[in-house]
């Protein structure tokens, strides 16, 4: 099969105005020659970098987002046997996190307009073994953090937030990932911030949360060969994080490009094809779904047309097999929005005829629909 004519995506660096690939060249050419590859001066760098750009205390770099969820679970007190509330859409590695430290992920349905976390239906779930709620930021938009964060103050609950998809996110004017315990992000290679292999990091503004994950990331060693605890390997390499230090100062730019990207795409796109609705301005647009009816019809139209997207997700937490032994309750909403859910491509690099050319190609879909 030929290369799409519109990618869904477009991750090498880019070679013009602002030279982000030669600012990377020259970044693993520094750690090549610097003899030092893992948790190093680069990471502690970054670290304070990346925790200043969130307005957070302190930043924790991990191996990827997965292991930063786990471990701020760990950090917040969670262990085997606790219920842990998660969002039914959204990507599986924010349940299995909490499977990885044996505890039990409780799927919870999600708000039609935003498909984040329904607070009335993570209330509805709370039980005695309840003991962290997991909101999900999802495509880039915070979930209700006012209500569930009151919901897990009430319950005397753990409050964490999984950011993976959320970089430099905010609701009500604060950034996600600071309302509770902490938030852990991904620098997965698609994610808004994103390495050239895994990455991930937690942000606190609590100083004991924030040396418990340091001692947690490098197997539980309180210094080296002291382990007082089992923790695991999840060190970030020094590569990475040099190369997460030439993009973050371009996040804010690529962001503002995100966002007038989706806005062009909401003038555009025709009745019929719904934008997962916008309810904080402090979206970030990690991506640009769509509800349509006929989706699967949709996806083959574009795909002809030489436009590739992608379907985030398919499958609702509830409806894997893998979750089936923890016995997930039905979550309706998120089973009929997996049906329809078509993710259109959105990223920095993408210009403003090619959304153009999404929009007019999804037009024609539509308009033969209603003649067919
Ligand atoms: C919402 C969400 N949570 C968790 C993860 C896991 O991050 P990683 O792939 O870096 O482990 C991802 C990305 O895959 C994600 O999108």
């Amino acid at each position: 099969m030929s290369a799409p004519r519109i990618p869904f995506n477009q991750l090498r660096p880019a070679d013009g105005p602002g030279d982000e690939r030669a600012a990377i060249d020259a970044a693993i050419a520094r750690v090549v020659g610097s003899g030092w590859y893992v948790l190093g001066p680069e990471v502690d760098a970054f670290e304070r970098e990346f925790a200043s750009a969130c307005g957070a205390s302190h930043a924790v770099a991990v191996a990827n987002g997965t292991d930063a969820i786990a471990l701020l679970l760990r950090a917040a007190g969670v262990g085997p046997g606790d219920e842990v509330l998660v969002p039914a859409i959204t990507a599986a590695f924010t349940a299995l996190a909490v499977t990885s430290i044996g505890a039990v992920p409780v799927v919870v349905d999600v708000e039609d307009a935003s498909l984040t976390m329904d607070p009335a239906a993570a209330a509805a779930a709370v039980t005695s073994r309840t003991r962290a709620i997991l909101p999900v930021h999802l495509y880039g938009q915070a979930a209700d953090v006012h209500a569930l964060h009151a919901l897990a103050i009430r319950h005397q609950l753990a409050f964490v937030e999984d950011c993976c998809q959320a970089h430099l996110c905010t609701a009500g004017g604060v950034p996600v990932g600071l309302r509770g315990v902490g938030g852990a992000f991904s620098f997965y290679p698609t994610k808004n911030l994103g390495a050239m292999g895994d990455g991930g990091a937690i942000i606190t503004d609590d100083a004991e949360v924030a040396t418990r994950l340091r001692r947690l990331r490098n197997g539980g060693q309180r210094d080296r060969y002291h382990h007082v605890e089992t923790g695991i390997n999840s060190r970030l390499d020094e590569l990475q994080a040099a190369i997460l230090r030439v993009r973050l100062p371009r996040l804010a730019d690529a962001t503002r490009r995100r966002r007038a990207l989706a806005a062009r795409y909401r003038r555009q796109l025709p009745p019929g094809v719904r934008p997962v609705t916008e309810r904080h301005p402090g979206h970030v647009y990690h991506l640009f779904p769509v509800r349509v009816a006929e989706r699967d019809a949709l996806q083959a139209h574009l795909r002809a047309d030489g436009i590739e997207t992608l379907i985030h997700y398919p499958i609702p937490l509830h409806e894997q097999p893998a979750f089936a032994p923890f016995n997930p309750a039905p979550c309706p909403r998120a089973s009929a929005a997996a049906r329809q859910l078509l993710s259109l491509p959105l990223h920095p690099h993408l210009r403003d005829d090619e959304v153009d050319a999404v929009a007019a190609s999804v037009d024609r879909f539509m308009k033969g629909r209603v003649f067919a």
